[in-house]
């Protein structure tokens, strides 16, 4: 797949190396420095690329959106027409310090994304597991057990190619249904966050369901 990256920090960064070393064309895009950007494609030693984010959407199956919630009206108008595109989302809609979802509960920071880009097919992802343990899911990803993650999005072929990109990392992928269950999902972030730095066991943490009974 091709694979456009908008905000190559914590979360873009990695998740764009791991899709480089799983196979996909990657294009890293929107840093602060030129130079961030040269030096993850070059580390992540696959089809990798740094350019615009109007680079990151041509031809790409699908971008993964992952900017500062302030920063998504500024990505958005440097991408260019994305009608079609199918945007995997994990920016989480914080204030500006990050201590509160500004968008909760009657609406999501997904849906508002999808509402910003109609024409784009927007799938929430990523956004319930912190950065520091994407590389170790990955590096397990061949173990029987996988962690769960959450996805939910309105339409099913861009969610079957956010699924495969998150099998892809080492997840089993769990479809938690249409776009505004991150509604749910989305606070459900916060409270991995919350374990994952403020509880005593690290910030490599990550989720796994599992059903009983049957
Ligand atoms: N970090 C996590 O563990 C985590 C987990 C779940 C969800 N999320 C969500 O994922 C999203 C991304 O989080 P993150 O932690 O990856 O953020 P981050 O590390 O701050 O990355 C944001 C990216 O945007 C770039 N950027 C910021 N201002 C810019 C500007 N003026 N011009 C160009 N580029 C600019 C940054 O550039 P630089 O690289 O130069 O800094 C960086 O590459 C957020 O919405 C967050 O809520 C994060």
């Amino acid at each position: 797949m091709r694979v456009g990256i908008l905000g190559s920090g914590l979360m873009g960064g990695k998740l764009g190396t791991i899709f480089a070393r799983a196979g996909h064309e990657m294009v890293f895009s929107y840093a602060r420095s030129e130079q961030k950007l040269k030096r993850l494609a070059r580390e992540a030693k696959g089809k990798a690329r740094p350019g615009t984010p109007g680079e990151a959407a041509k031809e790409a199956d699908a971008l993964l959106l992952a900017v500062h919630w302030l920063r998504i009206d500024d990505v958005l108008n440097q991408t260019g027409d994305l009608s079609g595109k199918v945007i995997v989302t994990c920016s989480l809609p914080m204030n500006d310090d990050n201590t509160e979802l500004v968008v909760a509960h009657t609406s999501s920071g997904a849906e508002e994304l999808a509402t910003m880009i109609p024409k784009a097919r927007v799938v929430s992802a990523f956004n319930t597991v912190p950065s520091e343990v994407l590389f170790g899911i990955y590096e397990a990803r061949r173990k029987a057990t996988r962690p769960s993650l959450v996805y939910c999005g309105d339409e099913s072929s861009s969610k079957g190619i956010a699924a495969a990109l998150i099998r892809d990392v080492g997840f089993d992928a769990v479809d938690a249904g249409p776009l505004r269950i991150a509604r749910y999902t989305e606070p459900f972030a916060l409270l991995v966050a919350q374990l994952a730095y403020e509880g005593k066991g690290g910030a490599e943490l990550a989720y796994r369901f599992e059903r009983f009974g049957r």
